[in-house]
């Protein structure tokens, strides 16, 4: 029997690694999408590798064809942090950070919906807490978010009552390798258990979440499983993985 298979954008480490990882192991026929080059990714050998920088304009043109047939899933992850500098952000940064975090994902899903195909597709784009709220350091990377969230919704509208859906896996801080060597750092150097510090975190900067541990890979994976199944009752659809309360707490 044929394998189904995914495209995951935004592979080459942390959540988008792990979703690779483990649908490969799943059996999907998995290609994955980084910057980074091949050797440096870091993922099993069964998994595609192509190396593209989506902050690259050029780079969209003709990418749905490059990755090959229309997939049953297709998982868009990357995501560029803006980079810290002294004074005003460059703007070619700014640029930078919208082009990978909203403008590629639309345009790519964009391209792939309009081809032909005779399998439903499942497109998720995986969002942020942050998209509703913007603080002083971060509101660069929330605006991409938000405008990424308003065309996800554009892109489901045109789905509507077809063969593809577009849906949102929102999620809250997660348990990434990076943010678990800082944390343990702390731990450490202050001598209490590392589940304390992870509380003492979230309620200092996420005091509108009600969560307090990071939100696992694997939980974002099952959720991520749970929305390609669903098929076209997920078109549209939320959800949301992140200790947020829609509000009801704010
Ligand atoms: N980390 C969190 O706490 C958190 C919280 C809420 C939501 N999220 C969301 O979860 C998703 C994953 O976040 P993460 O922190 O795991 O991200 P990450 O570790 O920074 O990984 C981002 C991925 O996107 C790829 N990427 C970045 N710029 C690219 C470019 N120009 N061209 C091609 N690929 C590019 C990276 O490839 P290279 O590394 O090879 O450049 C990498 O594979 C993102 O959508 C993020 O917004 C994360």
């Amino acid at each position: 029997m044929a394998k189904n298979r995914a495209w995951i954008i935004g592979a080459s480490q942390s959540l988008g690694a792990h979703f690779a990882t483990r649908m490969a192991a799943e059996g999907w026929a998995v290609t994955g999408l980084g910057r980074r080059p091949a050797a440096e990714a870091g993922l099993p050998a069964e998994v595609t590798y192509v190396q593209a920088d989506l902050s690259v304009p050029e780079t969209l043109d003709g990418l749905a064809e490059k990755l090959g047939d229309v997939p049953e899933l297709v998982v868009y992850n990357a995501v560029r942090y803006p980079a810290q500098s002294e004074g005003p952000p460059p703007l070619g940064e700014l640029e930078a950070v919208f082009r990978v975090n909203a403008l590629a994902p639309y345009r790519l899903l964009l391209d792939l919906l309009g081809r032909p195909r005779e399998h439903f597709c499942s497109c998720v784009v995986v969002n942020s807490d942050a998209m509703y709220h913007a603080r002083e350091q971060n509101g660069v990377y929330s605006a991409s978010k938000a405008a990424l969230r308003v065309l996800t919704g554009t892109l489901a509208a045109t789905c509507r009552g077809g063969d593809a859906a577009v849906s949102t896996l929102l999620v809250g801080p997660l348990a990434d390798p990076q943010k678990l060597a800082g944390l343990r750092r702390v731990a450490e150097q202050r001598g209490v258990t590392e589940a304390e510090v992870v509380r003492a975190f979230l309620r200092k900067t996420n005091t509108n979440l009600v969560i307090d541990a990071l939100i696992d890979f694997e939980s974002c994976y099952q959720g991520l499983m749970h929305m390609a199944r669903l098929g076209p009752v997920a078109n549209g659809m939320m959800y949301r993985l992140d200790g947020g309360s829609s509000g009801g707490l704010v």
